[in-house]
């Protein structure tokens, strides 16, 4: 049976009252007053600067944290989602100060509509606790859940005060500029976020456990106290989410010393944009750079934020999370956390909103922007420079390395200059990132029953498994459904969560560097993109739409089943009682009719060449 009663949360605020702070990085004198929303007061730290004492966090005690974890066994659960646990973590620890759990209706509102809470305090970004209808149904207002995370430890309960349906297009146009999902955030408010947000104060049980460079890992009070130790009076705080090459490293220098600053390189490792590079990787190269920067005056410490590529609005974001972190100034550059392009093939945002955004706010954010241009490498003097102060651009020789050029030369195995990166970087980006002939691929085909998808998958997978080198593995509609959805139907849940198991055995196959051949109906896209997602954090996705007409299919008719589903013997048939999405731009669309099954294949061959998947 589900307790639902407050106990629980009347003694966790009881116990919040009398002894927060005593689960982390905290001194005394900050222990006792982290419930207090007052300011600290400075004689408690005659030495220190605001940047230096201590922030409010949602934690209790740890003698409390064990009471009230034992009691939250008893509550409603909620699984956090990765993106939840990288908020809540930044919730409790203060680095999302003055956010005192997730937010309620009327801060979201106010956020979304002015970019403040609803007591004036400027914050951009919504942090809300979106849940499933289902979910939501069995939660009433008052009532207190635990939250736990993927390995069902409770880090946390909530009190629920609000419970509502957001309206996401409204969400989508106001917060991140357009209900365009090409922007990332927009596509998982769509198809990730539950349909009902939840809001009320939390309080923090344990931060979500790391077992990865723990030690370089801080809570803003632990930066804090770095800080105050180190009588660091000035931190200019870096934001990343790709490895750091020469460019950066000159920007950073250069920044602490326009601002007389030390520096603080603060990588994001909670999520970031899909297809990044993965956060093992950057933090080795973050570790390999940071022998090139003086060590006493420059320090690096991982952040678990979940990024939302809101380009302006994410920078304001990020200069009052990086305030919290106890930093003095921020440095914010060209298209400060971007997220590419629109589906009309523009820029989302101006390369310089951001910084116009920040400057506007930055009072009240209450750090300074040290802005940036687009860093150059002039060659005649051999060293970078900011493009727009470069007086005698006929003159000299600019070059410049883009991201989409680095991530071609690194999937096929091209020299990268010493002039753009270090050595150390280039070798760790090479080890996780072997040439494209050398990775793990998923080719999917979709199309119609009886298109021909299982017969050209076969026909590749003997030419490939010719050709040797990886191995293949044959994932077809039926194969799937015999060994691993036999309990599944044909409804649309049904069929999504078939090819979500299709995407997720394809993509540990190509994180193995395997090759994975799926040939489901898989006929909505949206799905369909999911499943790219999924396998392109490893390796290339290549969809191939067999493209043969309903009517050819349903004259070859091979196993009977269009004549049964005419009939209405058959229901939820594609094609005929059931939708089929056809492919905006799949990599490939071949068409059988008229064509010999080697012929389909070969195409496919020769489109991997194309893309670099097989060697010539
Ligand atoms: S889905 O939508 O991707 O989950 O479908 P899939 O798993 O590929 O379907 C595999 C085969 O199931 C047979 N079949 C049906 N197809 C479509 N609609 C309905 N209602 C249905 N019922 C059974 C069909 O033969 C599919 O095989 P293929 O290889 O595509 O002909």
């Amino acid at each position: 049976m589900l307790h639902c009663g407050n106990s629980a949360s009347q003694r966790a605020r009881r116990a919040n009252s009398l002894e927060f702070g005593g689960c982390t990085g905290l001194d005394a004198a900050a222990t006792r007053r982290v419930a207090d929303d007052t300011p600290f007061p400075m004689d408690d730290f005659p030495m220190s600067l605001p940047n230096q004492a201590p922030i409010p966090e949602l934690y209790v005690s740890y003698e409390s944290a064990q009471k009230l974890k034992a009691e939250a066994g008893n509550l409603v659960s909620h699984d956090l989602s990765p993106r939840q646990i990288c908020d809540l973590e930044l919730l409790m620890n203060g680095g999302f100060h003055p956010l005192k759990g997730f937010m309620g209706e009327e801060d979201y509102d106010s956020v979304v509509e002015t970019m403040r809470l609803a007591d004036g305090a400027l914050w951009p970004m919504p942090i809300t606790l979106d849940v499933s209808e289902t979910f939501a149904e069995k939660v009433e207002l008052g009532q207190d859940i635990a939250l736990r995370d993927q390995e069902g430890v409770i880090l946390a309960t909530m009190t629920v005060t609000d419970k509502w349906s957001p309206d996401k297009a409204r969400e989508a146009e106001r917060v991140f500029g357009a209900d365009d999902e090409a922007h990332p955030a927009v596509y998982y408010l769509h198809n990730t976020a539950g349909n009902v947000y939840l809001g009320g104060p939390v309080t923090g049980i344990q931060p979500p456990v790391h077992y990865d460079f723990r030690a370089r890992r801080d809570t803003p009070n632990e930066l804090r106290a770095r800080f105050r130790k180190l009588g660091w009076r000035k931190v200019v705080a870096f934001q990343t989410r790709n490895p750091l090459h020469r460019a950066h490293q000159e920007l950073t220098f250069r920044a602490a010393r326009e601002s007389q600053a030390n520096l603080l390189i603060h990588p994001v490792v909670g999520m970031t944009k899909p297809g990044d590079v993965d956060h093992f990787t950057r933090v080795r190269c973050y570790e390999a750079v940071l022998d090139k920067y003086p060590g006493s005056t420059t320090t690096m410490s991982l952040l678990p934020l979940a990024m939302r590529m809101a380009g302006p609005r994410e920078a304001v974001w990020h200069g009052l999370i990086r305030r919290n972190h106890g930093c003095t100034h921020f440095i914010v550059g060209r298209d400060h956390a971007g997220p590419g392009k629109n589906s009309q093939g523009e820029d989302f945002y101006g390369p310089y909103d951001a910084q116009d955004l920040f400057t506007k706010y930055q009072d009240e954010i209450g750090i300074e922007m040290v802005p940036f241009k687009h860093m150059v490498y002039v060659q005649e003097r051999a060293q970078y420079e900011p493009a727009d102060e470069i007086v005698d651009q006929d003159q000299v020789t600019i070059l410049n390395i883009s991201g989409t050029e680095l991530r071609r030369r690194l999937q096929e195995g091209l020299e990268i200059p010493d002039w753009f990166s270090f050595p150390e970087v280039v070798a760790e980006l090479r080890r996780t990132k072997p040439p494209r002939s050398k990775q793990g691929f998923t080719v999917f085909f979709t199309g119609f029953s009886g298109s021909g998808k299982s017969t050209i998958a076969n026909a590749l997978m003997v030419k490939l498994m010719e050709m040797g080198g990886r191995p293949v593995t044959l994932l077809d509609g039926d194969i799937v459904r015999k060994n691993l959805s036999s309990e599944l139907g044909f409804s649309k849940e049904h069929r999504d969560l078939n090819i979500r198991r299709i995407g997720y055995v394809a993509s540990e196959i190509t994180k193995n560097g395997g090759i994975a051949i799926c040939a489901p109906i898989a006929p909505y896209a949206a799905t369909r993109r999911a499943v790219r997602e999924d396998v392109e954090q490893y390796g290339a996705f290549v969809e191939v739409h067999v493209a043969t007409s309903l009517e050819e299919c349903e004259r070859r008719d091979r196993k009977g089943l269009y004549k049964l589903a005419r009939e209405g013997k058959i229901k939820e048939f594609t094609g005929i009682s059931d939708p089929y999405d056809v492919p905006a731009n799949p990599e490939l669309s071949v068409d059988t009719e008229g064509q010999e099954v080697d012929n389909c294949a070969h195409q496919v061959v020769l489109k991997l060449e194309s893309m670099g998947l097989i060697a010539g």
